[in-house]
């Protein structure tokens, strides 16, 4: 499918070129569990070794490397790893010691404790910034900045930020702009589209779809950097087996349909709490009221199956937890299935900046849903029992 350009996405998520065409003429691309393969001639062949290729993981790493927008994905696939902070890992791999990076002060709470831990202790200057700023922003960007790093919508607290307008003062130095988009998809939001320059995905959560695999990618449309980080994803080991790799690819075939269901049901959901008397603030970017609206509408083709609301003081949480049955007390999220999370207690954990500031802010009494592809009636009916009967 060499002009994939000219294929919807729909039809790209299913018809990618793969490298080898296999004599029995395979409609769905095999498991390859194989770590070696054979050479011809010593050092000549068309695999080598499962760290350093794969046709399964392959396939994959071209598909979503195709739904980003790549034309070339054969030169520039994503480079697929075992979890998604495996991926954020490879790419903290591109930033040297005497250099720096901002990340936002909103994203994923295992994001933060990395950069604040384990790249501060490899020498790195880590600022945390408030993207709503721009003039923190612009004040933590120089000429020794390698990368920036932003969440839209960011996890947990469902804020949109402006991803084009950020991009342009990322761009002011030689630094790149990366995002992590585990909540979009490309089917919600195609960063490059904005100005972004390595879009990362934990496929443990939509791309897989199922909670049942643990994976992460990376993709960039720079040729440069996707060497560089080709180079150390083989030599640093951390690759997505092939079968995670099987049920990522499978996971692309139906990702369109799901998100726009996941959006779809969220969206009613969201609609339903926000005229509850019992919830104090629900905070998802489809609600027309809601912050930044205007900008999801600008780089979102859905508003996504994230939201986060705020109980009403009136009801008693552990009744609520125990009354809903439909809802899974979990951490995770983008399974087929609704899951329900307190993100500060579960997910989001405090880290101290250096000056000692709290870094991560997610409130104490948010609580998280990735809203399921169930019945949106069954949701909204098991959600309504629950909070009328744990009132206080
Ligand atoms: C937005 C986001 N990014 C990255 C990660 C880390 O991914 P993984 O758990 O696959 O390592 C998560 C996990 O919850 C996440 O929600």
């Amino acid at each position: 499918m060499g002009e994939s350009k000219k294929y919807g996405i729909n039809t790209r998520a299913l018809h990618t070129q793969k490298r080898i065409e296999l004599p029995t003429g395979d409609v769905m691309s095999p498991i390859h569990l194989t770590t070696t393969y054979a050479n011809s001639v010593p050092g000549e062949s068309e695999y080598f070794y499962g760290r350093v290729s794969n046709p399964t993981r392959e396939i994959f790493e071209r598909t979503i490397a195709s739904l980003e927008g790549i034309e070339n994905y054969d030169e520039l696939p994503a480079l697929a790893m075992a979890s998604g902070m495996a991926a954020i890992s490879l790419i903290a791999e591109l930033v040297k010691p005497d250099e720096n990076v901002v990340i936002s002060k909103d994203v994923y709470g295992g994001t933060t404790n990395f950069f604040a831990t384990i790249a501060r202790k490899r020498g790195l200057e880590v600022n945390f910034c408030d993207m709503y700023d721009k003039e923190k922003l612009e004040s933590f960007i120089n000429n020794k900045t390698k990368l920036v790093w932003l969440e839209s919508p960011s996890n947990p607290n469902m804020n949109i930020y402006d991803i084009k307008s950020i991009s342009d003062i990322v761009h002011s130095e030689n630094a790149l702009l990366v995002t992590d988009s585990t909540f979009c998809t490309p089917f919600i939001t195609r960063p490059f589209e904005h100005g972004v320059d390595i879009i990362m995905h934990s496929t443990t959560k939509y791309i897989g779809g199922h909670s049942d695999t643990l994976g992460g990618a990376v993709v960039t449309n720079n040729q440069e950097i996707y060497e560089t980080l080709y180079e150390y994803q083989k030599t640093s080991g951390g690759v997505m087996a092939p079968f995670d790799a099987y049920l990522c690819q499978r996971g692309l075939y139906t990702l369109g349909p799901r998100m726009e269901l996941h959006s779809k049901n969220a969206h009613q959901l969201a609609e339903y709490l926000s005229k509850s008397e019992h919830i104090k603030e629900v905070k998802y970017p489809g609600l027309p009221d809601s912050p930044n609206h205007d900008i999801a509408l600008k780089q979102m083709n859905y508003f996504g199956g994230m939201l986060s609301f705020f109980l009403e003081d009136h009801i008693d949480q552990e009744k609520y937890w125990d009354e809903l049955h439909l809802y899974k007390l979990a951490v995770s999220l983008g399974g087929v299935e609704t899951l329900i999370e307190v993100p500060y207690l579960m997910t989001h954990e405090k880290v101290t900046g250096l000056d000692g500031e709290v870094i991560n802010n997610a409130f104490e009494d948010l609580i998280r849903i990735s809203v399921g592809i169930e019945n949106i009636e069954d949701l909204i009916e098991d959600m309504d029992s629950a909070l009328n009967a744990s009132k206080k």
